[in-house]
């Protein structure tokens, strides 16, 4: 048996001993017995996983498949409730692209999600990491699952110094050829267990490692240094305001953003643009507006953001933009995080 072989072995049977528990995951036991996975969850754990922790994403997946237990019914549920249900987890792409991929898959594939890479990959939100993790996870065939996890243990076993992004082909390379036949998602499950609990980014537990023996970075003393990664640009701060309108019954003001851009499709205070400059925004009604003292300050990937709030209590008339929500239909939990914080501060001023 090659090297490669063994190591495919090794990392299985500690696999076997240590996987994690996952709502969507069938536990190795089981899978060697034949249990099936449902590739609707394993598409939508995936999805859900793209940029966001497996704590993060428990609790969403089973309120997801509790609310829409099968593609078809994601397929048909409406846009606002899919919305709604996903705020909280960040890239609001992936929800919409979540909604428009269950529904080619209802139209167009009966309702039963390919098993072949090439039409994963031409589904919406489906990329080349996400139709290899469906491809081994569900359907149990051979596919090269590479995420920032994985890199990081390519990277350390075969102590690759070249840095990050640059170095992407050539791990891709390397994931490819310890890839086995056999157990397919077993082992893109077990790779992805190894760098979420051993092979961390910070004080890996190389003493405990399956892999330890084959880890080069190890074996030169340079693990725990790996990847090397090519600097990030700092993130400017960006600035805005958003309008908190409330009417004497206490309904509120609320803007669907349009589809494209940040938060797009998602409920949100009506406002600026956020591009720093003072702004000519004319205000969504005609009002007492008062400027909180607090501002609020969101992080996102490529900004930080520093929202200011204007308040207006007992607004009339008609406003140019948004709907006014009455007080029983507003769930701030709706709310895309950075809007729910300035619901927070605006919130204090309610009796
Ligand atoms: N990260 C992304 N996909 C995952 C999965 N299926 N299991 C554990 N961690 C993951």
């Amino acid at each position: 048996m090659t090297k490669k072989n063994n190591m495919a072995v090794e990392i299985l049977s500690w696999y076997d001993a240590n996987a994690r528990e996952m709502p969507w995951r069938i536990p190795p036991l089981n899978s060697k017995m034949g249990t099936i996975p449902n590739p609707y969850y394993i598409w939508m754990s995936e999805v859900m996983l793209q940029q966001t922790t497996v704590a993060a994403v428990k609790e969403y997946f089973v309120k997801f498949i509790t609310l829409w237990p099968t593609v078809d019914d994601m397929a048909n549920a409406k846009d606002e409730d899919v919305m709604g249900a996903w705020a909280g987890l960040g890239y609001y792409a992936r929800a919409r692209n979540l909604l428009k991929c269950a529904r080619v898959v209802k139209d167009q594939y009966g309702g039963k999600f390919p098993c072949n890479e090439k039409d994963l990959l031409s589904l919406p939100g489906i990329g080349p990491y996400t139709a290899a993790a469906i491809m081994s996870i569900a359907f149990n065939k051979k596919a090269i699952v590479l995420d920032g996890n994985i890199e990081r243990v390519m990277s350390r076993i075969y102590a690759v110094q070249e840095p990050l992004p640059a170095s992407k082909k050539d791990l891709w390379l390397l994931a490819s050829d310890l890839t086995p036949e056999n157990r397919c998602g077993d082992y893109a499950q077990s790779v992805m267990d190894l760098g979420a609990t051993i092979c961390t980014p910070r004080n890996p537990k190389c003493s405990i490692c399956p892999w330890n023996y084959n880890c080069e970075g190890l074996i030169r003393g340079i693990a725990d240094g790996l990847p090397n990664k090519t600097p990030k640009r700092t993130k400017p701060t960006r600035a805005g305001t958003a309008y908190v309108a409330i009417r004497n019954d206490k309904s509120i003001l609320l803007e669907r953003r349009s589809e494209k851009g940040l938060l797009g499709g998602m409920l949100g205070w009506p406002g600026s643009d956020w591009d720093n400059v003072p702004s000519n925004y004319t205000e969504p009604l005609k009002a007492d507006w008062h400027t909180l003292n607090e501002s609020v300050r969101h992080t996102f990937t490529h900004f930080h953001l520093e929202l200011t709030i204007k308040i207006a209590f007992n607004v009339k008339g008609t406003p140019r933009v948004g709907k006014f929500i009455t007080k029983e239909n507003f769930k701030p939990n709706d709310l895309p995080t950075v809007m729910r914080k300035v619901w927070i501060e605006a919130s204090k001023f309610l009796k």
